[in-house]
């Protein structure tokens, strides 16, 4: 199958018999899903409250699904707390429904959609059929293996990763830079940064050598994906907090909720175009005692155990010794440990400042409110997040309390100005 459309077959085609171009386009059409594939119903289990005790151990490679089991069971009979359920309890009659009317609204990998009354949205969002084909034919080629057909983070590779590919079946994305703080949808420009950069520290991939249209019909059919995931999520937990009961769904029906959660979730991502403004970065190497003042204010913001940041009670001895904790997909998480200068969601001053305003609401870390009588208190933060893991970055008093085995007199900060 696709042994005829491999790179070396099709340079030489293309060089000897440039019209021959036409039918080489054909490729792309056999790299699309199998016209008979449907999206598989859900079988693993929601995750509807994470636990709230510390993680004593992390799931073993391949695992994933069975660390994932172990919540929602009472301690003593081996689980580790939490409220999951199990989607197989769902009676036959209604997952059937349901089953038929995401299919309908959806429609299936080699000709996605997104059935909604909203034409102008969906046209905004780009999840026109067109886009989302193409997407479809590039997310199968670059992201199933991780991400899995579904979204759901559970392809052939994703188990065996650390942290596991994201699963967009919650509609909850970590790096973002929508306005406000806490649980919103990505701009479209954070998912396109994430598909240029990667995510570093992790097995996320940078696309950057994809153009930027192959790149935004990534971005649609990803959308498309956590659409159909966080409905079919959200139909499936309400069914079984009730235990099968149709009248808590909306207008008591299936086709009701799975329309009414659909536009529900579109305008969710309709609003999530304007970005956390900050205001102009003051700060420049040629005022270094400026800068390094607004260091000073950052660690004092960052350290105060009682303030509106209070970084430091997750951020234990700034990240060194930080134990595991439950992110809402029910998999580990730890508060980054900030003196290593790893950021999975960029390095820009600019994504420090998204990251601590709007927070990391899917791995627990709350927006910062902070506020000052003069300057941007962001900007402190930022600043010293920044200069965290270089000691000489730092001013020497405040170097001198994180890193007290730091030689400053060893002439380096000299030599280092
Ligand atoms: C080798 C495995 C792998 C491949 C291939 C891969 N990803 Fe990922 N992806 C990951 C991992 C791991 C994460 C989660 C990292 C984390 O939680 O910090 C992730 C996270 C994401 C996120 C979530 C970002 C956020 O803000 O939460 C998006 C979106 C994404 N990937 C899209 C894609 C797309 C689209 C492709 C294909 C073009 C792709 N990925 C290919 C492993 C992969
Ligand atoms: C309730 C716990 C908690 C608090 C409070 C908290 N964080 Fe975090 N922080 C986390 C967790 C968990 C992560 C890891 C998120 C991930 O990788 O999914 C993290 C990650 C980060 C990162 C790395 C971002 C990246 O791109 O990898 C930075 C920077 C950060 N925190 C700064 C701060 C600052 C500054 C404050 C105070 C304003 C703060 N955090 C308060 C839990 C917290």
């Amino acid at each position: 199958m696709s042994g005829s459309c491999n790179g070396r077959v099709a340079r030489r085609l293309l060089f000897l018999v440039p019209f021959l171009l036409g039918a080489l386009s054909g490729c792309s059409v056999s790299e699309a899903y199998p016209g008979d594939l449907k999206y598989p119903p859900r079988a693993d289990r929601i995750v509807v409250d994470k636990p709230t005790e510390q993680p004593t151990t992390t799931d073993l490679p391949g695992k994933l699904d069975q660390a994932v089991a172990r919540i929602g069971v009472p301690a003593d009979k081996g689980g580790v707390g939490g409220e999951a359920y199990d989607p197989d309890k769902v009676d036959v009659k209604h997952r059937t429904a349901l089953q038929t009317q995401l299919d309908k609204v959806f429609g299936k990998p080699s000709a996605p959609r997104v059935n909604s009354e909203d034409e102008e949205l969906v046209a905004k969002l780009k999840l026109d059929r067109n886009t989302l084909r193409q997407g479809s034919v590039h997310f199968r080629r670059h992201c199933l293996h991780c991400h899995g057909l579904t979204g759901d983070g559970r392809g052939p590779t994703g188990p065996w990763l650390n942290p596991h590919p994201r699963d967009y079946r919650q509609g909850v994305f970590k790096f973002i830079s929508t306005e406000g703080s806490g649980a919103h949808k990505p701009r479209r420009e954070d998912l396109l940064r994430t598909l240029h950069k990667g995510i570093d520290g992790t097995s996320m991939p940078s696309f950057a050598m994809e153009s930027d249209e192959v790149l935004e019909t990534l971005v649609s059919y990803v959308i498309h994906l956590s659409l159909r995931g966080q409905v079919e999520y959200n139909t499936l937990a309400t069914l079984l907090a009730n235990k099968n009961d149709e009248s808590k769904l909306v207008d008591e029906s299936i086709e009701g909720h799975v329309q009414a959660k659909l536009q529900a979730f579109l305008k969710e991502w309709g609003r999530a175009d304007k970005p956390n403004t900050p205001s102009r970065y003051p700060y420049n190497d040629e005022n270094r005692t400026a800068r390094e003042d607004s260091i000073r204010r950052g660690y004092k913001l960052f350290t105060n155990p009682n303030g509106a940041a209070s970084c430091i009670a997750c951020h234990i001895d700034f990240g060194r010794q930080v134990p595991f904790r439950y992110d809402v997909w029910g998999t580990l998480v730890r508060p980054a440990n900030l003196t290593a200068g790893m950021y999975r969601g960029g390095r820009r001053p600019i994504d420090l400042y998204w990251r601590i305003k709007g927070g990391i609401d899917p791995s627990g870390m709350p927006g910062a409110t902070l506020e000052a009588k003069e300057g941007d208190p962001y900007w402190d933060v930022v600043n010293f997040v920044q200069a965290l893991p270089y000691p000489l970055m730092l001013p020497e008093d405040v170097g001198k309390k994180i890193y007290p085995a730091f030689s400053y007199a060893s002439g380096d900060r000299a030599s280092a100005d």
